[in-house]
């Protein structure tokens, strides 16, 4: 099993703690990544959800995007495994004038606190693949649902990613392999998906999917690179030269227009039966 660093997020240094963040709130400002996840909000009817709670919320950016949409006027809940998170997340909101709009709490995604008549939707943006328990998260969030009720689960199929030139095949590969074992417990989960809604006693209702490629030059792979790669140096058989390594030849990759950096992302939607 994956020593996933976003399971044990309140226990890295500060600095580390402010990087993730500044990932995670620029990812909501990448027009491509905002994309994936309005499609997704375009789609649940938020104008007929009373209840709506946001699992692994992180810094709240999924939660604020809801919030904004004037067609939503129920009630949001959005909470995370991680303090820091959710106290950066309510400051965020704070900050845009949402405070009173969205209720953070630590909360573990597994463990879904009962809500009376139960949830109109839960989402998951970018969480199972972290996750110690998928399929106890699968449980948990057709549970809190009201029947009829949606579960969204966003997320990049990992195992499809790839950053780097080919260049160095055999860096590369090392490279991805020690970023899965650092930070994504399961790379391979959306596959796993259609059978774990089904388990949980769940319809698959309509799956969104995406390819986020930058092809030449880039900056959301790059970055994520950038980001990653102190988290990444030292883990399974990458040492930190090697990571540095890699990084030096993406970046300049990256200034010669030759780079590639591409991930799947899907967004499966499913509603829990009346
Ligand atoms: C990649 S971040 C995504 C955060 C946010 N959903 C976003 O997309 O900006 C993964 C999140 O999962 C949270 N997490 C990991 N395990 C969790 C669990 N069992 N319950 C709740 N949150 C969890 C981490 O704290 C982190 O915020």
């Amino acid at each position: 099993m994956a020593d996933d660093v976003f399971q044990r997020v309140d226990e890295l240094e500060e600095a580390t703690i402010q990087r993730i963040i500044d990932r995670l709130e620029y990812r909501g400002t990448d027009p491509v990544f905002a994309a994936m996840r309005d499609a997704y909000l375009d789609a649940i009817d938020l104008a007929a959800a009373d209840r709506v709670i946001e699992i692994g919320c992180g810094t709240g950016v999924v939660a604020r995007a809801i919030a904004r949409r004037p067609e939503f006027t129920g009630e949001l809940h959005a909470t995370d495994l991680t303090k820091a998170f959710v106290e950066a997340a309510a400051r965020f909101a704070e900050a845009e004038g949402l405070g009173d709009r969205i209720n953070f709490a630590v909360g573990d995604a597994n463990r879904i606190d009962p809500i009376d008549g139960g949830y109109d939707i839960v989402i998951g943006h970018t969480l199972i693949s972290h996750v110690a328990d998928p399929d106890g998260l699968v449980a948990a969030a057709s549970a809190a649902l009201r029947s009829g009720g949606r579960l969204v689960l966003f997320d990049g199929d990992y195992a499809s990613l790839i950053v780097g030139i080919g260049a160095d095949a055999e860096l590369d590969a090392r490279v991805m392999s020690a970023a899965m074992q650092a930070a994504c417990a399961n790379p391979r989960v959306l596959r796993a998906m259609p059978r774990m809604l089904r388990d949980h006693g769940l319809e698959l209702e309509l799956v969104q999917d995406h390819v986020y490629s930058e092809v030449g030059t880039g900056e959301f792979f790059v970055g994520l690179a950038e980001y990653s790669a102190p988290i990444v140096s030292g883990v399974g058989a990458v040492p930190r030269d090697d990571v540095d390594r890699w990084l030096a030849g993406l970046r300049q990759a990256n200034a010669d227009g030759v780079y590639f950096g591409a991930c799947n992302y899907y967004a499966s939607i499913a509603t829990r039966p009346q």
